[in-house]
């Protein structure tokens, strides 16, 4: 015979899963995020602390822009922008650092809107 709590702890069980299974196409798109972000890989780590010409993005969606250094400190412009970043500015910066932030030295513009989202995607997996 099978109890209710069988039951209650069968569908607590499955309920992960199809959580996992209801949003296939977030995990696809930090996927090819992850691939494309070879073309911010020369100047940025993903790891926490990694400095490369650019600041670490390890942890980028919801931090305060402008407080990290690379290999050099941030731009008086960007610590001036100083907001905190969201998956919506960085679609903007992404889209065209400079006219979010003058005088960034962020130059690397992506013009590609699903390019971009897939990018942002995978930021947001960086912890
Ligand atoms: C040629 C080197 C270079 C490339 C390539 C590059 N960046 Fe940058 N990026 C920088 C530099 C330098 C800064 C710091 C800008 C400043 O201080 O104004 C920066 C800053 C940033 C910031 C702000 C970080 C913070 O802590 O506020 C983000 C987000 C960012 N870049 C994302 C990207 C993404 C995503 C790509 C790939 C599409 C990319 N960058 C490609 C050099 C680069």
């Amino acid at each position: 015979m099978i109890r209710p709590a069988c039951l209650l702890a069968f569908s607590a069980a499955l309920l992960p899963a199809t959580l996992l299974f209801a949003t296939p196409s977030l995990a696809q798109s930090a996927e090819k995020g992850k691939a494309a972000f070879a073309q911010c890989a020369a100047c940025h780590g993903t790891k926490p602390g990694e400095k490369k010409m650019g600041p670490t993005l390890a942890g980028v969606v919801g931090r305060k822009a402008g407080t990290l250094a690379g290999l050099t400190a941030p731009s008086q412009a960007l610590a001036k922008f100083g907001k905190t970043w969201t998956a919506k500015d960085l679609n903007a910066f992404l889209t065209a650092p400079a006219k979010l932030v003058p005088g960034t030295r962020m130059v690397i513009a992506v013009p590609d809107a699903t390019r971009r989202a897939d990018i942002i995607a995978y930021l947001a997996t960086l912890k």
